[in-house]
């Protein structure tokens, strides 16, 4: 999961956007355009930021207005994005590492009802279908995987910078697929030390056992 690209970006900025008193010259291509390596994090922050500053304004000067290009981008001067160019090369290095082995060898502990749904994430068109369908095939249909002797997958890992939405598509998947998430945190599986940390993730898979399918 990258940073968003510009037709993605583009999306966040209009589902963030939604229901946001905005002036007729708001240019959602331009902002893309502009935007860079911002992750939708960084977007949804802005957009926020953008209606926090006009409104504001309006309590203060009690004349109404709405939020224009010119908020975008004094706004956007002002926060620089959150994935650096480092970053990228980082995970380009990762991906690289993560492909060659594969060939070489071949929040609190409670269930969510998920609210997001995969057309709350802006772009990322491929990364969601795929997702979909694989988890789909896994899930639903695993006796014909079985009968076609297709080995079941072994787990997915989403890697990208912060704030690109790879916990959103969890969640997201979650809810259209109907099953349940079940999420575990670092800081959830490290607080009883190194011992209580494998006990803890026992625990989690046993859980995801008594609920399958879940994720
Ligand atoms: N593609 C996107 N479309 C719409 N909103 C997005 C998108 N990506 C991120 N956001 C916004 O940013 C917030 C944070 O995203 P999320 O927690 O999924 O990032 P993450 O990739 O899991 O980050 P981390 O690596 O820090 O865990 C989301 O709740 C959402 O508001
Ligand atoms: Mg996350």
């Amino acid at each position: 999961v990258g940073a968003p690209d510009k037709q993605a970006r583009k999306q966040i900025f209009q589902i963030h956007c939604k229901g946001k008193p905005l002036a007729d010259d708001v240019d959602f291509d331009r902002l893309a355009d502009i935007t860079e390596r911002y992750s939708g994090a960084d977007l949804a922050n802005l957009c926020q930021e953008a209606a926090r500053k006009v409104a504001a304004e309006v309590l203060e000067k009690g004349a109404d207005r709405k939020i224009t290009m010119d908020d975008f981008i004094e706004l956007i001067k002002k926060y620089k994005p959150s994935i650096t160019l480092q970053m990228i090369e980082d995970y380009e290095k990762f991906r690289l590492d993560f492909e060659r082995r594969v060939r070489k060898g071949e929040e609190e502990n409670e269930y969510f009802e998920e609210k997001i749904s995969l057309d709350d994430i802006g772009g990322y068109e491929q990364i969601k279908t795929e997702l979909k369908e694989l988890l789909e095939l896994q899930l639903f249909h695993y006796k014909l995987l079985e009968k076609l002797k297709i080995p079941p997958i072994r787990g997915i890992l989403l890697y990208g910078p912060p704030g690109v939405g790879k916990t959103m598509m969890a969640k997201a998947l979650a809810k259209t697929l109907k099953v349940k998430l079940i999420s575990l945190s670092g800081a959830e599986i490290m607080y009883k030390g190194y011992e209580g940390a494998i006990a803890a993730i026992k625990e989690v898979f046993n859980r995801a056992r008594e609920n399958k399918p879940s994720i």
